[in-house]
């Protein structure tokens, strides 16, 4: 039986006999030339894979339809996650030459805490849809690599069992219950889990259109309801909210809902999905104490601006008196590069980690999570920025 790493090994082989054929034209035998050179369709082992974009493509092979539609799914069209990545892309880097660059040091402080890395994991919800053993898979990738991971609140494992498998409380992030006294009881079970920061999401309190999400949906010939319940196919592993009207995001919601989540709780509140300057200024009058840059890669809205293109102005509004953190679109080592030279504390990735613990597992995530390093190191040498503190936007160019 011929395997799919045959088929895939033939149809490259095929490709470069016609990049070769002088029957051909030019313009066609450089679209060949571009085919053959395509990364696998599937991969033998998370090992194989260069880069990360190798997972994708073997997260969708593993993923029943649905489940690919909710990891793969935009809002709308899905414009803003290309719109994130090609914001990557506009930004040229400007290397500096013969620098030491024998060590490297990729250290980084947030809140007190120190990384080996400033690549973190962003929240992501219902991990048991791309792997049976979900965030905890991802929580023992994050700890075996000494990653700060972010743990959604409509996860399928609970605060306590994640941060028994990371060796410490995670971040833990929160969407908001529509009732406070629901707040309340959310607040103190993450305090007594002892988790240092929580991450409120507001990017998404106005409610989203995801069709991507639904069409794939529709495509599942599965019966669901072992793991979803009622015809909008709500999940029931959510261990958050046992006990509490598992109904989130309060489109009624204020700065005054910060000010009273803020007094609510002693641990560090941190806003996810600010991307200008004036919700920035509000949020530090307000006693934030830490910023995500993001648009949700691309799941809130259409046609809104790259995340990267949204960090320098925050920057600027912040002056530095709380760290910011961004995401969304982040592929390569070089895209961490350049947060960080635009001033960003900790640069995040959702989609990447979350292909490869679809195909993978733990080591799949781990794997994804050695290539973005690997790639990071080598930019900061090739940069010649050996140290995190070496870097500045004069090393960029943009376009
Ligand atoms: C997310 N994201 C997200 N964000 C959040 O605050 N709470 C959540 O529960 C989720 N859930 C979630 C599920 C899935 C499948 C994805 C892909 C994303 C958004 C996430 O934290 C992050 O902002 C983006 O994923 C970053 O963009 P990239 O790296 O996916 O391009």
């Amino acid at each position: 039986m011929t395997g799919v790493g045959d088929m895939d090994a033939g149809r490259r082989r095929f490709f470069r006999f016609l990049a070769g054929s002088l029957v051909l034209t030019p313009a066609a035998r450089a679209l060949a030339q571009q085919l053959a050179a395509t990364p696998p369709a599937s991969l033998a082992s998370a090992a194989e894979a260069l880069q990360v974009m190798d997972f994708e493509e073997a997260a969708r092979r593993t993923l029943p339809p649905a489940h690919w539609g909710y990891l793969a799914t935009g809002a709308d069209d899905g414009q803003t996650i290309q719109t994130n990545l090609d914001g990557f892309k506009r930004i040229g880097l400007r290397p500096r030459r013969l620098v030491d660059v024998s060590k490297t040091d990729t250290a980084v402080e947030i809140f007190g805490q120190r990384w080996e890395t400033p690549l973190f994991i962003c929240p992501a919800g219902g991990q048991r849809a791309f792997h049976r053993d979900g965030e905890l898979a991802t929580a023992k990738a994050a700890r075996a690599k000494g990653h700060a991971m972010i743990l959604s609140s409509v996860s399928t494992y609970s605060v306590e069992d994640v941060a028994q498998a990371l060796g410490a409380p995670p971040w833990q992030q929160l969407y908001m219950p529509l009732k406070w006294a629901d707040t309340e009881k959310i607040i103190k079970r993450i305090e007594d889990a002892g988790c240092p920061v929580l991450v409120w999401t507001i990017d998404l309190l106005g409610g989203r259109n995801t069709p991507t999400q639904t069409r794939f949906a529709r495509q599942d010939t599965r019966n669901c309801l072992a793991c979803h319940q009622g015809r909008g196919g709500a999940p029931i592993y959510r261990p958050m909210y046992d006990g509490l009207d598992a109904q989130v995001n309060p489109s009624d919601a204020t700065w005054a809902t910060f000010d009273r989540l803020k007094s609510l709780t002693r641990m560090k509140v941190v806003l996810k999905g600010v991307d200008n300057p004036e919700d920035a200024q509000l949020a530090v009058r307000h006693g934030v104490d830490g910023l995500i840059v993001s648009n949700h890669g691309g799941r809130s809205m259409e046609t809104l601006r790259a995340s990267i293109d949204c960090l320098p102005e925050v920057m600027a509004a912040v002056k530095g008196r709380v760290p910011v953190l961004v995401d969304g679109g982040v592929r390569h080592g070089a895209d961490i590069y350049k947060a960080l030279a635009l001033g960003a504390r900790g640069v995040g990735i959702g989609r990447p980690y979350l292909w490869g613990l679809s195909a993978y597992g733990q080591e799949g995530v781990e794997r994804v999570l050695d290539i973005l390093r690997a790639e990071f190191n080598l930019t900061l040498r090739q940069m010649g920025t050996p140290a995190i503190k070496d870097i500045t936007a004069a090393r960029l160019a943009r376009a």
